[in-house]
């Protein structure tokens, strides 16, 4: 088959189910015996199976008893509506099943790569660097930590935590995001090591806070390494000031990792772009294309303008790998994983595919919805409890019940949203994760809420 007929082929079956999905219920009803009994009833794997039927069963069941996250009104968790390019270059993947983990064994896959991530890296204002995909965002946060680690502490890498000084500890707000708490577990650092630094009334890290908490912290006999900023946290979308946290780490000698998992992409926006300033004196960065570059998990980055330190924290000398080109170094020396699938090629499809433009148009029609979501709200009389360029609205209004209203938002299929609390109010979030988003679905969704709302006793019930 040829890319062509297969993008066809793919195109074909793509519209179709997008179509379907925003036709049909966002939220599944079921209970997890009802798919293990029915798993346990269809599938002991004792005899072969029919391809068509099989695939025809696996779709039903993602289609009855999933959340449709690429539904033009799921309003979520920054799961994307995802590329036509994108799902082509991960089937292709899938067929050819390149081994990335050397150069050697996949030359192509490996220069994709790198050639994707620095024109990335370019737009981040990072020259030179280390960079390497993910599986997501917290698997490029553990690399940050760990890198961040080797560098700070010389003794680290071959003695490890026991035969530091005085224990390590790493600075982010209180609305950072949580994979921090697990990776402060699993690098041997410690839950109570990651300090939450108070926000502004943005929601912004509040830095005096973080000089005030690094200051008492170096007094008492810890050894603080390690800052991070958010550019766009997960529950209001905040952008930490960038700027100032650089220059406050470079001042105290302390790492500073941007955690840009969600806002990233927002770097290639002319309108937004501006928001980040900052980012480009980070010492490291996380970024997920698998959030708003609209392609499929799992497919996170990091970036990282130190890459001696980085090759110390993964080498990995070993007599059974190919052995590496003399002027590349192999990823699996470079980063955590091994094996390595060839996660950059839907990136790299996607913006080869739509280019630049089409990729930057993508993200102003969803900023757009945003603000148009945004300000249908406040004229409905929705009170708005975050404050962010990003389309990202939390909101609330005057006794309302946030669990029930969900609740009935989701009975009647009308959007998924999802309930947060900020400074320890509840309020709804909703955020415009796909490119599929329309003005007339925020009219609908915002007329539907109204009438809901204004209908207490109906969702109430
Ligand atoms: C700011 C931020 N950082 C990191 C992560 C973790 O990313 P992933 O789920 O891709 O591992 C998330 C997830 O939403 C996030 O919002």
């Amino acid at each position: 088959m040829t890319t062509e007929t297969m993008f066809d082929a793919i195109r074909i079956a793509k519209e179709k189910l997008d179509s379907e999905i925003a036709d049909g219920p966002l939220f599944p009803t079921v209970t997890p015996q009802e798919i293990r009994s029915y798993l346990c009833s269809h599938y002991d794997f004792s005899t072969p199976g029919n391809v068509n039927e099989i695939g025809a069963d696996v779709e039903r069941m993602m289609r009855s008893w999933h959340v449709q996250v690429t539904h033009p009104r799921y309003f979520g968790l920054f799961n994307p509506s995802v590329t036509l390019a994108s799902v082509v270059a991960d089937t292709l993947v899938a067929m050819h099943n390149p081994q990335l983990a050397s150069w050697r064994t996949s030359p192509a896959a490996n220069e994709i790569e790198r050639h994707t991530l620095s024109w990335l890296a370019g737009k981040f204002g990072f020259a030179d660097t280390a960079a390497c995909f993910t599986t997501g965002g917290a698997e490029a946060n553990l690399s940050a930590v760990a890198v961040a680690l080797t560098k700070s502490f010389p003794r680290y890498g071959g003695k490890g935590l026991r035969s530091l000084h005085a224990a390590p500890t790493i600075y982010l707000s209180t609305e950072a995001h949580h994979s921090f708490n697990k990776i402060a577990h699993v690098t041997g650092l410690g839950r109570d090591a990651v300090r939450r630094v108070a926000t502004d009334h943005d929601l912004k890290m509040d830095l005096a806070d973080l000089a005030r908490r690094v200051e008492e912290d170096r007094e008492n006999g810890f050894a603080p390494f390690m800052v991070v900023g958010s550019a766009g946290t997960t529950v209001a979308g905040a952008i930490d000031p960038l700027q100032d946290l650089a220059q406050f780490c470079r001042s105290e000698g302390l790492w500073f990792h941007a955690d840009a998992a969600w806002g990233g992409a927002a770097v290639l926006s002319p309108t937004l772009k501006a928001h980040l300033a900052g980012i480009e004196l980070a010492d490291s960065i996380t970024c997920d294309a698998h959030k708003w570059f609209s392609v499929p998990v799992g497919a996170g980055m990091f970036f990282c303008r130190h890459p001696d330190a980085v090759r110390e924290a993964f080498h990995a000398d070993n007599s059974y790998m190919p052995h590496a080109h003399d002027a590349v170094a192999d990823p699996y020396t470079t980063s955590i994983q091994w094996s390595r699938r060839f996660i950059g090629l839907k990136l790299f499809f996607s913006l080869a595919h739509e280019g630049e433009a089409g990729c930057v148009a993508r993200i102003e029609h969803q900023t757009r919805m945003g603000c148009l979501l945004r300000a249908s709200l406040k004229r409905s009389g929705w009170r708005i409890a975050n404050s962010t360029p990003l389309p990202l609205v939390c909101f609330t209004r005057d006794g309302l019940d946030v669990g029930k209203f969900l609740a009935a938002l989701q009975r009647a299929q009308i959007a998924w949203m999802s309930e947060v609390r900020l400074r320890d109010t509840p309020a709804i979030r909703a955020c415009v994760t796909s490119f599929r988003t329309t003005e007339a679905d925020i009219a609908w969704v915002v007329g539907e809420m109204n009438r809901i709302a204004r209908t207490k006793d109906r969702y109430e019930t």
